[in-house]
């Protein structure tokens, strides 16, 4: 896959195999390799990798509590302390956290160490390990501290998606429905898309929308699609139950509302809303609002973030394809959102 600068992406049956033949191609110097994995990755016989180099294995906290700065500082000292040089390369083998956290830490480790990325959950596959951001969060908030450490490759095995709890994997979906569309491609296909597809159109769009863009200044700006409300929900959630939905769920929802605002805004007609229905039905997303979320609680989150970012603004389908328009009117955004939440009611009442 062509991404720039240009990298290695692999996805298949088996490629976790090929850590040590990619390494060796587009890092011949290496001599020795630090695997940054968790103590619950490592539980499955499919965690196993071979470098082909002098290899570490460090084990960092399962989940978000990977992505602290303590962890990071943890890191660089196990790294030097296995001698670990510039030459050398770290391997993330793990869901986002895990990535997130071994690619931050291989940003700054002597100033930038290269780093292969083995994701194995489904969001890290289609968005946590493509693309180059790095990070880890802060007290005040998520990612708050991060940079820009593009990969040496990245290696998603469809095969280990097999232990991936149902949960997490409709975590990973949110994302795929969201490059599905905004792909543009036929809502009907994607019912008969296996993993190997869905990754890899996700991939693709991923690649291609940084490569226009790699520091986040336009165009990959539309890798928000449904993130305005999705966000939204995701936070109103969580601080009542912190188990509640998974990002790509709140994500789903987000995209739901999205093309319906885009319809309310005469930018789409109705037929596009239907396809966009269809491809979140088919890869079993939840699309309404969870009824326990008022309109007013949605708008006050929005109206905060707004702060930050100066006016309300979404990516929508329109006319030209997909487009961020920004200054939205709150009205139009209010009215549309109570609109959402009286259609959710009544399906989420006949559980469709
Ligand atoms: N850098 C980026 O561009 C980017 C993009 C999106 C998300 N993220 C980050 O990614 C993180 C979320 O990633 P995530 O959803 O992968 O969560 P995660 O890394 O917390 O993993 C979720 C759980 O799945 C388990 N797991 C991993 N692979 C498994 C497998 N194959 N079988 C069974 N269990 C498995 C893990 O042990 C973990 O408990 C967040 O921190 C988010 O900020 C980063």
């Amino acid at each position: 896959m062509a991404t720039t600068p240009p990298y290695d992406v692999e996805v298949g049956s088996g490629v976790r195999g090929r850590v040590a033949a990619l390494i060796a191609a587009a890092r011949p110097q290496a001599r020795a390799a630090a695997v940054v994995t968790t103590a619950e990755v490592r539980r499955w016989p499919w965690s196993d990798l071979d470098t082909g180099l002098d290899q570490t294995v460090l084990e960092v906290p399962d989940g978000e509590r990977a992505k602290s700065l303590a962890e990071v500082e943890r890191l660089c000292e196990a790294f030097a302390e296995a001698g670990l040089s510039r030459d050398d390369v770290v391997v993330g083998l793990g869901g986002g956290a895990v990535t997130d956290l071994a690619g931050f830490a291989a940003a700054v480790y002597l100033r930038g160490v290269r780093v292969l990325h083995v994701p194995t959950t489904l969001l890290a596959m289609v968005d946590a390990s493509v693309g180059g951001k790095t990070g880890v969060n802060l007290r005040a908030g998520k990612n708050l501290v991060g940079a820009f450490h593009q990969p040496l490759g990245v290696l998603a095995d469809t095969d280990v998606l097999a232990t991936l709890p149902e949960r997490e994997r409709r975590s990973g979906l949110g994302e795929v429905a969201k490059c599905w569309l905004l792909d543009g491609r036929d809502g009907d296909a994607v019912t008969r898309a296996d993993d190997e597809t869905l990754i890899a159109v996700s991939l693709e769009l991923k690649a291609r929308l940084v490569a226009r863009d790699e520091h986040e200044l336009g165009a990959r700006a539309l890798l928000n699609y449904g993130h305005t409300l999705g966000h939204a929900v995701e936070r109103t959630v969580l601080t009542r139950d912190p188990d509640g939905l998974r990002h790509g769920e709140a994500v789903a929802v987000g995209i739901a509302f999205a093309v319906r605002l885009a319809a309310r805004l005469g930018r789409v007609d109705a037929g596009v809303v239907d396809e966009h229905d269809r491809v979140l039905a088919a890869l079993d997303l939840r699309r309404w609002l969870p009824r326990e979320l008022s309109v007013d609680d949605l708008m006050a989150y929005m109206a905060r973030d707004k702060k930050a970012r100066h006016d309300l603004r979404f990516v929508l389908p329109g006319p030209n394809g997909f487009e961020l328009v920004a200054g939205v009117d709150a009205d139009v955004v209010r009215a549309a959102l109570a609109a959402f939440a009286l259609e959710s009611s009544g399906r989420e009442a006949t559980r469709e």
